[in-house]
C-alpha cells in the first residue's frame, strides 16, 4: 500500500469511528426517553399478602436451625402466586438455616437488623445435578451443593432490605477447599436459575462459601445497591457472576472480596458450546470495588456459550491483582465481543489490562484443543491508573488473534520498565500513557473499533 493510500484508509476510518459515534448520540438520547425502569423496581412492586417467618415457628436466637420455617413458609405463599404474589418478612435476628428454594411473584424481603446465617453442617446444603454448561461442578467432577437461597424456573421474584444481611460463614468451607476435604463444588450466597424478572437489591451478602451471587440461564435481571464483602484470600468469592443470562444490569454496588468483583461467563468447553447459551446485553455502572486476588471486571474463563454486548462504566478498583481482565483458552470456543468499558479508576492494580488466551483449566480431557475462541471489538477508554505495575499484558491465540482491541484516553502511572507485553493481538489506540505496545498502534493498521451503542439495560431491564 503508497503512503498516500494508507493516508486515505485513516481518513476513512476516522470517517468511519465518527459515523459510529453520531449513531450511537442519535440512539442513546432514544435510549434516555425510555426512562429508568431500575430506579423504579422496588417501590413499584406491591404484594398484597405478607406474612412473617416466625409465624412459621422460626426463631432468630442464631442457634436455632430455620430450615423448615423458611421452606413451609414458602410453601404456603405458593397459593398466592396467582393473587399478585406474597412477601415473606425476615424480621431483626439472626436466622440460621440450610438451603432454601424460592418460589415466583415472591419478594423476600430482610429487614435492616436481620442475618440470614448459613449453617456449618454441609448436609444442610444439598447436593443438585451440574450445570448443563458446565458438564460437572466447578471444582469436582459431579453434582454440586445448592445455594443457601436457590431458586429455578421462576418469575417475578425480589430479594431485598433496607440493608440487611446475608452470611454465608464460608471460612469452613475455604477451609475444607484448602485442605482438600470438599466432597462436592462449594455453593453460593444466592442461585437462581432459569428465571426471568429478578431483583437483588439493598442487602449486604457476607462471607459467600463460593461465588456471591449467580443468576445462570436467567434473563431481566436487575442487581442494585447490594455489599458483597469476602476476606481478601478467601479462595473463589467473586461477587456477581452473571452466567449465560441476558438483560442485566448492575448498579451502585460496593464489593470487596478474594476474587473477582464482577465477572461475566457462559459455560465451559465442549459443554458451554453445545449447551450454547450466551450472556448479552448487560450494563454494569457505578461499582466501587476490591479483588484481592482477581479482577475488578472480568470476562470468562468460562465464555464457551458466548459473551456479547456488554457496557462496564464509572467502576473504581483498588488493591486488585487485575482492573480488566479477559481469560479464555483453546478448547473453549464461544466469542467475547462488542465490550465497551468507560470511564474507569483504578489505584493499585498489578495490571490494569489482562487478556489472556492460555488460561487453561478444562472440564475433562475431552475438550476440542481446535475450538478456538474469537475475542474481537473490545473497547476500552477513559482509564486513569495510579500505582500500577503493568499497563497491558495482553496474550491471544496464535491463529486466532484477538481482534479490534482498541484503547483511547488510557492514562497509567506504572512502575515497570517494560508496562505494555502484547502477542497475538491486533487494535488501535489513541491517547495512551505509556505509549501502547506495537501491535496496537500500527499505523497502517485499519481497526474498526466497538463504539457502544450505548443502548443502557439498566433503562432496559424491566420486571413483571
Ligand atoms: C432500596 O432502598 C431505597 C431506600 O430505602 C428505596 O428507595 C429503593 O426503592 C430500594 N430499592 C429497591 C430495588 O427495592
Ligand atoms: C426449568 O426450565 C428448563 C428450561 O426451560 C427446563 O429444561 C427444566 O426442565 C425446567 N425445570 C423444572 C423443574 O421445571
Ligand atoms: C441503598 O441502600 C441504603 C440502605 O438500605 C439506602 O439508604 C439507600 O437509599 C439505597 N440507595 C439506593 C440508590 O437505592
Ligand atoms: C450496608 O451495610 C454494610 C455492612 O454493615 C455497610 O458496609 C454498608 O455501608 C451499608 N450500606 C449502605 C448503603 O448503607
Ligand atoms: C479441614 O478443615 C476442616 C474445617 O476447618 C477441619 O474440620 C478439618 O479437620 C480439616 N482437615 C484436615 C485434614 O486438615
Ligand atoms: C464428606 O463426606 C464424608 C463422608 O460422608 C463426611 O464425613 C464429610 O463430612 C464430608 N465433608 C464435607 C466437607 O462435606
Ligand atoms: C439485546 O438487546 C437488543 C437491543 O435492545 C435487542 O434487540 C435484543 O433482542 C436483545 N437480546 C436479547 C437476547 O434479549
Ligand atoms: C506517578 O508516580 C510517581 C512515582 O511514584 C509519583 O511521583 C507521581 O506523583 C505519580 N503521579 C500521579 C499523577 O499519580
Ligand atoms: C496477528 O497479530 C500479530 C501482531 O500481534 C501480527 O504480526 C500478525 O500478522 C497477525 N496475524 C494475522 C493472521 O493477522
Amino acid at each position: 500500500m503508497s503512503r498516500s493510500e494508507s493516508i486515505h484508509m485513516k481518513i476513512l476510518a476516522d470517517l468511519f469511528k465518527i459515523l459510529i459515534i453520531l449513531a450511537t448520540i442519535g440512539r442513546s438520547s432514544w435510549a434516555a426517553m425510555s426512562g429508568s425502569y431500575c430506579k423504579e423496581m422496588g417501590s413499584r412492586t406491591y404484594r398484597p399478602h405478607s406474612v412473617t417467618v416466625t409465624e412459621f415457628g422460626a426463631v432468630g436466637d442464631g442457634v436455632t436451625l430455620n430450615t423448615k420455617a423458611f421452606q413451609n413458609a414458602l410453601f404456603y405463599l405458593h397459593s398466592f402466586a396467582d393473587k399478585g404474589g406474597a412477601q415473606l418478612f425476615v424480621p431483626a435476628g439472626k436466622w440460621l438455616t440450610g438451603s432454601f428454594s424460592l418460589i415466583s411473584h415472591l419478594t423476600l424481603s430482610l429487614d435492616k437488623d436481620a442475618v440470614i446465617i448459613g449453617s456449618t453442617d454441609s448436609s444442610n446444603w444439598p447436593v443438585i445435578d451440574p450445570l448443563p454448561s458446565y458438564g460437572r461442578g466447578r471444582e469436582l467432577p459431579g453434582p454440586r451443593h445448592q445455594s443457601l437461597i436457590h431458586g429455578s424456573n421462576l418469575t417475578d421474584v425480589i430479594i431485598t432490605g433496607g440493608n440487611g444481611t446475608i452470611d454465608g460463614q464460608g471460612s469452613i468451607w475455604w477451609d475444607w477447599f484448602n485442605n482438600h476435604t470438599l466432597n462436592y463444588t462449594r455453593p453460593h450466597l444466592i442461585e437462581l436459575m432459569y428465571s426471568t424478572g429478578v431483583v437483588i437489591s439493598n442487602l449486604t451478602f457476607i462471607n459467600s462459601p463460593f461465588w456471591a451471587i449467580h443468576p445462570v440461564y436467567c434473563s431481566q435481571v436487575l442487581i442494585q445497591n447490594v455489599t458483597i464483602l469476602a476476606p481478601p484470600d478467601s479462595p473463589n468469592t467473586d461477587g456477581i457472576d452473571p452466567d449465560s443470562s441476558n438483560n442485566v444490569c448492575i448498579e451502585d454496588c460496593y464489593i470487596n472480596t478474594g476474587d473477582d468483583v464482577i465477572v461475566i461467563k457462559s459455560g465451559w468447553d465442549e459443554y458451554g458450546i453445545s449447551f450454547a447459551h450466551p450472556s448479552t446485553n448487560i450494563s454494569i455502572r457505578r461499582i466501587v470495588g476490591e479483588a484481592h486476588s482477581g479482577a475488578g471486571i472480568a470476562f470468562g474463563s468460562e465464555m464457551s456459550g458466548g459473551i456479547s454486548n456488554v457496557q462496564a462504566e464509572d467502576i473504581s478498583l483498588f488493591n486488585s491483582l487485575y482492573g480488566i481482565r479477559i481469560k479464555t483458552s483453546p478448547g473453549r470456543g464461544g466469542y467475547v465481543q462488542y465490550i465497551h468499558i468507560s470511564n474507569v479508576v483504578m489505584t493499585n492494580i498489578k495490571t490494569a489490562i489482562g487478556i489472556t488466551g492460555l488460561y487453561g483449566e478444562h472440564p475433562d480431557e475431552n475438550y476440542d484443543p481446535n475450538a478456538l475462541p474469537t475475542v474481537d471489538m473490545i473497547t476500552i477508554e477513559g482509564i486513569e491508573g495510579t500505582n500500577i505495575k503493568h499497563a497491558g499484558l495482553l496474550e491471544g491465540i496464535e491463529g486466532a488473534n484477538f481482534s479490534n482491541i482498541c484503547l483511547s484516553n488510557v492514562h497509567l502511572n506504572v512502575t515497570s520498565k517494560s508496562p505494555w507485553k502484547c502477542s497475538y493481538v491486533q487494535g488501535f489506540s489513541n491517547l495512551v500513557d505509556p505509549e501502547s505496545c506495537e501491535p496496537l498502534r500500527d499505523p497502517y493498521q485499519v481497526s474498526t473499533c466497538y463504539a457502544a451503542n450505548h443502548i443502557d439495560h439498566c433503562n432496559l431491564v424491566q420486571i413483571v
